[in-house]
């Protein structure tokens, strides 16, 4: 297996290097890029940490040396959120840089699973979408949208709201990844109830815990080490599914048929083809189905903005 980190040297990527550095299979490739030149620096430092994983790093201005042969290319790259900030705000900055990453990835390696953490994810994947289908290599199985930090979020807010071992705690988060379009199906959830109140609290801190993270950074960025974690186990599941583990399912931003628009975030059962199937997300409440049907245009406009952006 090799995995690629896009955007290596920053916050979540040297964070997400790290955890992959400990936990990918014994055998694997990691390779860090960055424009930063920290970068083969960032490689050294992580080499010396006693496990079977060969690290390397490159920086400048050419992703290409980094992408040969990945099967995974996780991508972090980008501008984060200062407080006052949302989401959109950098799609300015982070839009041509996804799209100039895609297209080194298209020409490189173009059968790899690829995971965008760049945000605004709404937006970027369908950018990168875009890139991939006009080199004429789009895979649909093969793009994701990584949402996993609004799935950790929510095992933490419930476990802690209910008093229940987090361990256990199992959801569904639909939708996007902004504001009103991150929807957690918490009526799913089992083993605990909500009044109305709790609902309508608990999906509100779910959907503003990253403007949480940047307020208490108070300017220093957003959520870096969370999001690591989140991006590990989204990116070692991908690699769980390629080596033929059953059962491996996330709750990703696909390209999945999805009746609602053309990304959705649902769960997906992974193999060795990406996205072997997108799961139903099952019933939902009264409340999850008009807030489910009131995110639609916000979710439809971010997607437009990205295919237009190509053109
Ligand atoms: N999907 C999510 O849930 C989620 C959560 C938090 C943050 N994010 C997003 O992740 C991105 C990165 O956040 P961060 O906190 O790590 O930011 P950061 O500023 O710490 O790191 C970004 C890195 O990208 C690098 N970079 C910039 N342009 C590049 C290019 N063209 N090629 C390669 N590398 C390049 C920078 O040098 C920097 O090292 C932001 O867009 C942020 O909004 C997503």
């Amino acid at each position: 297996m090799k995995v690629a980190v896009l955007g290596a040297a920053g916050g979540i990527g040297q964070a997400l290097a790290l955890l992959l550095k400990t936990q990918l299979p014994a055998g694997s490739k990691l390779s860090l890029y960055d424009i930063a030149p920290v970068t083969p620096g960032v490689a050294v430092d992580l080499s010396h940490i006693p496990t079977a994983v060969d690290v390397k790093g490159f920086a400048g201005e050419d992703p290409t040396p980094a992408l040969e042969g990945a099967d995974v290319v996780l991508i972090s790259a980008g501008v984060a959120r200062k407080p006052g900030m949302d989401r959109s705000d950098l799609f300015n900055i982070n839009a041509g840089i996804v799209r100039n990453l895609i297209e080194k990835v298209a020409s490189t390696c173009p059968k790899a699973l690829v995971g965008i953490i760049t945000n605004p994810v709404n937006t970027t994947v369908a950018i990168a979408a875009e890139v991939l289908k006009k080199a004429g290599v789009y895979d649909k199985n093969r793009l994701f949208g990584v949402t996993t930090l609004d799935v950790i979020r929510s095992e933490t807010f419930i476990a802690e709201a209910k008093g229940v071992d987090v361990e256990q705690v199992k959801i569904n988060v639909i939708g996007g990844h902004s504001g009103v379009t991150i929807l957690p199906l918490l009526s799913q959830v089992e083993g605990v109830s909500f009044s109305d109140e709790e609902v309508a609290n608990l999906t509100t801190r779910i959907q503003n815990a990253g403007t949480e993270v940047v307020e208490a950074k108070a300017g220093g960025g957003s959520a870096t080490l969370s999001m690591g974690q989140a991006a590990c186990r989204f990116g070692m599941s991908l690699v769980k599914g390629l080596q033929g583990e059953s059962g491996v399912i996330e709750c990703a931003y696909v390209d999945g048929g999805s009746e609602h628009a053309e990304f959705f975030a649902q769960p997906v059962l992974l193999g060795k083809n990406g996205v072997e199937e997108v799961l139903a997300y099952g019933d939902v409440s009264e409340f999850e189905a008009n807030a489910r049907d009131a995110m639609l245009d916000t979710l439809k406009g971010d997607i437009k903005l990205g295919v237009e952006f190509v053109g």
